[in-house]
């Protein structure tokens, strides 16, 4: 049992306080629409978050394909410096997603992932792999194949075993099959859709062709080319819905019981600055743990203007997402044993590179850098977890 820490109790009294007054400024009241403090964003000066902490801390990098994504990371010293200085642990952000890796059908194209890589271990940057499986951003001709169950699993099963074997003593973990269950909270959720049928997973191309099955033979695969990593599962809103959390714990205690070789769970934590509330959050990494897995948050990012009510990013709002930064690593630090601890990944270093507002079709400023690569406040809320946790 821990031991009830009476100062940390007050310590996070005053900041629940500070964060409810906060969101009230930050909000207007209940309006939610951004009402001014013209006071400046102060620019911390946080020597090294990875200092602060022995697990893997890591973070999405951009880098190129051809001609696709001007925002290389490796065209751009400046990024670099911020991703070694700060982290020690990188994730692809795109490039080792399987319709890069494999355009066309026997087509491997590992030139643009193998600099990235490189450049990490010159660094002293470690690799989490980013994904074997996963029904997006999946080449054409894998998505039309035209194959039995039998010929699916094969063309599958390539894949993996290829991508791992080229990267087994580089990578140091793999996400090995990224977001196979249902967002339905039953099977006659209205919301459901077309995913009624193939509720509690996710009425994918994978799926259709395979079944559910796709998810165990994607871990065997997997092991088989690369058994010295951990392998996990992937998913997001895991920690904001209770019965997707339900669904992720059958499944893996059935893959457990079939022996598949599964060795993680990775929440990716897209989050608001509101939602989950932090209950809902401790109670997911509880549960996860208690599998006796690995927990890993693989992409953690948090808007601060989910619904487009911010014509602005303020100082209010700065302070409001240093607690909330602060809070989540705090929850994931207490609540997952350290030595189930996979690590914390954020999804991008600044503002300027975030797939959110590309997502939410509006601005915002989920990350703990801003467009011209200074430091944000949160910053200050993730050195602090750490710290706190030493
Ligand atoms: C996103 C990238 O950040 C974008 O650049 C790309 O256009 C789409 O994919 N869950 C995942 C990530 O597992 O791979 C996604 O990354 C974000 C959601």
């Amino acid at each position: 049992m821990p031991v009830l820490d009476t100062d940390l109790v007050t310590k996070l009294f005053r900041k629940s306080l500070i964060v409810m007054s906060l969101s009230l400024a930050a909000c207007g009241g209940s309006s939610g629409v951004d009402q001014g403090g013209d006071e400046p964003i102060r620019e911390p000066m946080v020597e090294s978050l990875k200092a602060q902490t022995d697990m893997p801390l890591g973070v999405a990098v951009p880098a190129a394909y051809y001609d696709y994504f001007s925002n290389d990371i490796l065209q751009r010293p400046d990024l670099q410096d911020v991703v070694v200085q700060h982290f020690s642990q990188i994730t692809a952000e795109n490039i080792m997603k399987s319709s890069y890796l494999q355009p066309a059908q026997g087509v491997f194209e590992w030139q643009w992932a193998d600099q990235l890589v490189q450049w990490a271990l010159d660094n002293k940057l470690t690799v989490h792999g980013h994904a074997l499986v996963w029904h997006s951003q999946m080449p054409t001709w894998m998505e039309q194949f035209d194959g039995d169950a039998g010929q699916w699993q094969a063309m599958l099963d390539d894949h993996v075993s290829n991508v791992a074997s080229h990267f087994n003593g580089k990578v140091v973990s793999w996400d090995v099959v990224n977001e196979a269950l249902s967002d339905c909270a039953s099977a006659n959720d209205s919301y459901c859709g077309d995913s009624a049928a193939t509720y509690p997973y996710r009425n994918s191309v994978l799926y259709q062709n395979l079944g559910a099955d796709f998810i165990a033979a994607a871990f065997r695969a997997a092991h088989q080319a690369d058994s010295s990593v951990p392998l996990y599962y992937n998913d997001y809103n895991i920690s904001a819905n209770g019965l997707k959390m339900d669904a992720l714990i059958t499944m893996v205690e059935g893959l457990l019981a079939d022996s598949v070789p599964i060795d993680g769970i990775g929440f990716q934590m897209h989050v608001d600055y509101n939602w989950p509330d932090i209950t809902s959050i401790r109670s997911a990494f509880r549960r996860a743990a208690a599998t006796g897995l690995l927990v890993k948050i693989t992409e953690l990012d948090l808007k601060m203007n989910p619904n487009g009510q911010n014509s602005r990013f303020t100082a209010a709002m700065a302070e409001q997402q240093l607690e909330r930064y602060q809070q989540i690593v705090t929850a994931y630090l207490e609540e997952v044993p350290s030595e189930q601890q996979g690590g914390v990944s954020f999804w991008g270093v600044s503002d300027a590179d975030s797939w959110i507002p590309h997502h939410t079709g509006h601005e915002d400023w989920p990350l703990l850098f801003d467009q011209d690569l200074k430091q944000k406040p949160a910053i200050e809320g993730v050195e602090q977890a750490l710290i706190t946790a030493q």
